[in-house]
């Protein structure tokens, strides 16, 4: 068959590579794709937002199956499209990808379900928001309700910040129409872990849990930023907290959504917080996250082709999802200065040493190829250095020593992906 992945970053690289291991697969195209994709993929020049575009390509090339990646044509409503035209695609429609565009209706529905998440307000006025925090507790932290590149989330310690920053959503649209209505919600503390599943629209599957680095410096200081590397497994997902969320929150979100006239079909990323009163949903995403699906695919025994099949069709409870007893991490090369300002175009070197068949892989995110064909580096998070090891310790070790073998000039990386590790050995 024929598959079409639609998406750019580390993330679609990771998906494409999976895609590639399926006996079931003779062809896959990936637009717009990046440098590091067209290893395993026909990078096609259509951009993710280009719907029209890419329905035509599908038809042209007798495509059996599309799988979106990203969350910006999800919430466009990407899918609806292609089904429209009777084309075979992979993710929520736009009614239910509003469960990561939307954070006032996401809380709703965690409120109205009884889903635990932190307690909140939602305000389409900066003047009553602002009545509002006078009153409030702080950490208060601050939400823009529509998509904003992980980026609308403020944590405000202080009245001053918390004014500051309704202002900065609302008044000044720092991210456009996202920050039209905003999220009070109460601060909370404790690990992160994050869980992606697959949903079939009744029936979910949880995919091995993860834990993200999102800060930008080393201690988890600076800056928000996409990711800066991750791991797999968590060891703070343990039995108890899976228990907790199989009874209150997995199945409760997946139903929740049916019940509103919103069935979920595709993946949903769960954002938890393991909070001292147990865990609390942070957020929804309606996809794969990134860095995450770097290193839990590589880890996944299925062929993923087997599973979008089921999905779409509503067999989901036929398959058994099974991942690997070892584990993955990866530690991300980015060019200094991201997420505010960087330098791109440099040589990219020492991408031969690695091998998957080793256990080493060199998932492409801001790359591509230059006017003299060589591979530069073209965005923010340039490369996800990914290494499997039996175990964290040794897939730390293995990814922190695959990050030797690539240069480029401003390469840039945290030195503690992992560090939690210990402590959870401790
Ligand atoms: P989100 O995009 O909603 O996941 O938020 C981005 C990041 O902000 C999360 O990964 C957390 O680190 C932090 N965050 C979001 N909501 C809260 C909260 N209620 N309490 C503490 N930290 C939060
Ligand atoms: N790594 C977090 C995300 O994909 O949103």
């Amino acid at each position: 068959m024929k598959v079409l992945v639609v998406g750019s970053g580390g993330r679609e690289h990771a998906i494409c590579w999976k895609i590639s291991q399926s006996d079931k697969v003779d062809k896959i195209y990936c637009a717009p794709g990046n440098a590091g994709i067209s290893q395993v993929a026909e990078c096609v020049d259509i951009k993710a937002m280009e719907f029209d575009k890419l329905v035509q390509f599908a038809k042209d090339n007798a495509i059996d199956l599309t799988v979106v990646g990203m969350d910006d044509p999800l919430v466009g409503g990407i899918v609806d499209v292609f089904e429209k035209e009777g084309l075979r695609v992979f993710g929520p429609r736009k009614n239910a990808a509003i469960l990561e565009g939307s954070k006032a209706f996401s809380k709703d529905l965690m409120k109205k379900y009884n889903i635990p998440t932190a307690a909140y307000e939602t305000f389409t006025s900066a003047e009553d928001a602002k009545e509002y925090l006078k009153t409030a507790e702080f950490p208060i932290v601050l939400k823009a309700d529509g998509l904003a590149l992980g980026k609308g989330v403020l944590i405000c310690g202080t009245l001053e910040e918390a004014l500051a920053g309704v202002d900065e959503l609302m008044l000044d649209k720092k991210f456009g129409t996202a920050g039209d209505t905003i999220v009070i919600e109460e601060f909370m503390t404790g690990r992160e872990v994050s869980v992606l599943s697959f949903v079939d629209g009744n029936t979910i599957k949880i995919m091995s849990s993860a834990q993200d680095h999102k800060r930008a410096l080393d201690g988890d200081q600076g800056l928000n930023t996409g990711g800066m590397g991750n791991f797999s497994p968590s060891p703070f997902y343990t039995e108890e907290v899976d228990d907790f969320c199989k009874k209150y929150i997995y199945q409760a979100t997946v139903d929740a959504m049916k019940a509103e006239g919103r069935p979920f079909k595709g993946v949903i990323f769960f954002g938890l917080m393991l909070t001292p009163k147990g865990p609390r949903v942070l957020e929804y995403n309606a996809r794969f996250g990134d860095p995450e699906a770097q290193v839990v695919l590589p880890r996944m025994k299925n062929d993923i082709i087997d599973v979008f099949e089921a999905c779409i069709d509503g067999t989901l409870d036929k398959v058994d999802l099974q991942f690997e007893d070892n584990a993955c991490v990866c530690v991300v090369l980015a060019s200094d200065g991201y997420p505010l300002e960087y330098k791109k175009g440099y040589e990219i070197f020492g991408q031969e040493r690695f091998n998957d068949k080793d256990g080493y892989y060199l998932f492409h995110a801001g790359t591509k190829f230059n006017e003299e064909g060589k591979v530069v580096t073209n965005g923010g998070r340039v490369l996800g250095v990914t290494a499997l090891g039996k175990d964290l310790v040794e897939a730390r070790a293995n990814a922190y020593k695959a990050t030797e073998w690539v240069t480029f000039a401003n390469k840039y990386m945290r030195h503690d992906i992992g560090r939690s590790i210990d402590e959870a050995l401790k």
